[in-house]
């Protein structure tokens, strides 16, 4: 069964009361619930950590070579200047599919620029918590595809 790791950085552990105008009304736990739920009827194993801590995120990445098939991602804030977290992912040789809650494109121009993206294979953006599920299906079909 493929075993996929589903992470958040920093600030998304405050999901539910964070600016719920821009980022919903779910708690961190809702969505890894529906994400399970999805992973359930995909037969895919799922796993998640989240942490405030740039360089533990990195850490979580190194650990995952090996043991997972690939990462759906919410760098947070980090997405836009982490570039110790974008050679992370190239590191790890993992398939990564870049989520995020909101439209990082439609908001202040900081937000528009991901340095990880180009080195995910996808970024999924402004779909709400749907984001995280568009996002593992897009994973789950690339490593099936990648695997034939
Ligand atoms: C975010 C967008 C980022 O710009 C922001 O710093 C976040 C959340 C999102 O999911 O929309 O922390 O990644």
């Amino acid at each position: 069964m493929l075993r996929i790791l589903v992470m958040n950085g920093p600030n998304l552990n405050l999901l539910g009361t964070r600016e719920p105008e821009v980022y919903g009304t779910r708690t961190l736990g809702d969505i890894e619930a529906m994400v399970a739920t999805h992973a359930a009827d995909l037969g895919v194993d799922v796993e998640f950590f989240q942490s405030n801590h740039e360089g533990a995120l990195i850490d979580r990445l190194h650990a995952a070579m090996g043991c997972a098939d690939g990462v759906v991602f919410n760098p947070g804030a980090l997405t836009h200047y982490s570039y110790a977290l974008r050679d992370a992912i190239a590191a790890t040789g993992l398939p990564v599919v870049e989520v995020h809650l909101s439209d990082i494109s439609a908001r202040e121009d900081f937000r528009a620029v991901s340095v990880t993206a180009p080195v995910c294979i996808a970024q999924i953006s402004g779909r709400g918590a749907e984001s995280y599920t568009a996002g593992l299906e897009t994973l789950v079909e690339h490593i099936r595809k990648e695997d034939r």
